[in-house]
Formats: C-alpha cells, structure tokens, sequence
C-alpha cells in the first residue's frame, strides 16, 4: 500500500510508472462508456472513500469515474456531518472506522497537517486530493496531458506558470525536479514560492526561473499554466492581492511572447487570471486536462493500492 500524499515523498520512477499505466488504461478504453468497467477490474470489489472539507467539483467526480472505471465504488463524506467535524470523535478514532469499511481514502483538506495525521492512523492508502500546500493528483494529471499534446516527455520542453504561488504552483515545482524539466515562473515580487520551496529544490539539484513579468516569463514557452489567483485556502486580503496581479492576467499578448504553438493549461475552476480568448482559444487544452484526471486518478489509485503492473 502507499500513500500520495504529496509529489516531492514519491520516487520518481513510480510517478513515471503512473503516468506509463494511465497512456495505456486510457489507449483500451477508446469506445467504452462512461461506466464501462475496464476488462481485468483490478479494483473489484474496493471502497474508495471521499471527504471533502472544501468545495469540489471536478476532484470529485473524477475519483468517482476513476474507482467505477477500476470495478470498485466510492462514498462521498462533508466533514461537517461527521462527528469529527463537530469536535465530538477523534481523529485517530475516525481513521480506524474508514479503515474498517473502506479500502482507500481520498482527502481534501485545509489542513496538512490534519493529511499526515490520517496517514499515522490508517490502515488504508490516503490521497491528498488539495491541501493548502499541494495538489499532486491534479499535477501529476498535468504532466500526462502535456506529454499527450506535445508528444515528447516533458523533460525536453519549456513550461511556464503565471499566477500565484500557491498549492498547484508548489505540485509543480516538486513535479519539475521529480521529470526534470525547465520551469519558469512569472508572478510579483510579494507571491513568489516560499523560501522553503525553493530550499527544496535547491537541495534536490533542480532550477527554477523566477520573474516578476509575465512576459519574460512566457518568452519561448511550449505550455503557459495558471491557477485562481486567489485560492480556497486564502485568508489574506483579496483587494490588494488582486491588485498586485494587476498586470499578471494571461493575455494574447502575453502568449504571443510564448512558442506559436504554446498550449494554455488550466485546473479550473478559473478567476480573471486569464482572459476568455485565450481560455477559450485553439490552443487552450483545459477541458482535455480536467478529462485526463479520470485517466491518471486510476493509475494513482492502483499505485495506492499496490496493484500498479
Ligand atoms: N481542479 C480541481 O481540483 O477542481 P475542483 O476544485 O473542482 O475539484
Ligand atoms: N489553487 C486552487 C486550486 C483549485 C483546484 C485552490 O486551492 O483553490
């Protein structure tokens, strides 16, 4: 069993072992249905169980897909019906519980720490489905659809972020030294990745490039990425954190410093961080990333379970 609680824990072998599974799962399903079961059902039989303490819409329903399309089925939790959540039953007590009726858990939290204190009392895989600090699943999702588009492994290609330095930002900074590839990121001086993010990389031997013009950040890009810039998790004062971006929106003009070809991800759901030409553009491949999720979900689903081939 293994957990996926954040990129930078997870050797790099099993997140391109992941990646490999998910390119073949998805190749076989080219005329299923929806719910149609994958031929060997490797999850036949398994509980997956969901809680989210923060809104959701495409976590969820692409777990959902996930653990249906493996032959397993999945329950969905809001911690504020739980005892847990009205302070009544502890932690370690509820773990014991989703371990007894489940076989896997998927959490999104606005507590790290609240993910690491799960993961010492089950007996059963956790999954970090967004924290504050990351989220892997929706990046390592990212790095399959980039690899799909571009038809190159991602190490060979030149990727981008505009926007806040928040928890995709940091999935993303941990996944460009698990895949080795360049990644330059543009945003203001006040939002740039925590000193201890970039001690991270330092002490893992990547690089990364950090500018305050969106434009020196985009020069060359093959995929230009972005996120809200203002996150479920953020307490601080909107008014000014928007202004700061002011000149930070992804804009055709931004893209054209980037290659002819670039292609403009996000992982939804979107703010004014990007204009609507270049989010409903030819080159914006948003819809194809939120499919994708399904397809890798699965794969970190059988990585958690211990079943990866
Ligand atoms: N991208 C993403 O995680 O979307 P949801 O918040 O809707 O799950
Ligand atoms: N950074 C965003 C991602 C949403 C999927 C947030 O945490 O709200």
């Amino acid at each position: 069993m293994n957990h996926f609680i954040t990129l930078k824990d997870i050797p790099a072998m099993d997140l391109r072992k992941i990646i490999t599974d998910a390119k073949k799962r998805k190749d076989k399903r080219n005329k299923f249905n929806t719910l149609e079961i994958d031929r060997d059902k490797p999850l036949k039989g398994k509980l997956l169980i969901q809680m989210f303490e923060k809104s959701s819409l495409r976590t969820r329903l692409s777990f959902y897909l996930a653990i249906k399309q493996l032959g397993g089925g999945t329950i969905t939790l809001r911690t504020n019906e739980l005892h847990l959540g009205k302070g009544g039953e502890s932690l370690a007590d509820t773990a014991k519980i989703l371990s007894t009726y489940g076989d896997g858990f998927m959490l999104r939290t606005d507590s790290d720490k609240k993910i690491e204190e799960f993961s010492k009392y089950l007996t059963i895989p956790v999954i970090n489905g967004l924290s504050p600090s990351s989220h892997p699943t929706q990046v390592l999702s990212d790095i399959f659809t980039v690899e799909e588009i571009k038809k190159k492994p991602i190490s060979k290609l030149n990727i981008c972020w505009i926007g806040d330095s928040n928890n995709v930002l940091n999935s993303l900074i941990a996944a460009s030294v698990k895949f080795s590839f360049k990644l330059s990121i543009g945003c203001p001086k006040n939002y740039e990745p925590k000193k201890f993010v970039i001690d991270w990389v330092k002490k893992n031997k990547g690089k990364i490039n950090i500018y305050n013009d969106a434009k020196k950040a985009a020069m060359n890009a093959d995929v230009v990425f972005s996120d809200k810039v203002i996150s479920l998790n953020d307490k601080i004062n909107k008014i000014n954190k928007i202004k700061a971006f002011k000149n930070f929106q992804i804009s055709s003009k931004i893209m054209s410093f980037a290659k002819k070809d670039a292609t403009f991800l996000h992982c939804l759901p979107r703010g004014a961080e990007v204009s609507s030409e270049v989010f409903l553009g030819k080159n914006s491949k948003v819809w194809l990333q939120a499919l994708n999720r399904v397809h890798v979900q699965k794969s970190i689903l059988l990585y958690c379970f211990g079943r990866l081939r």
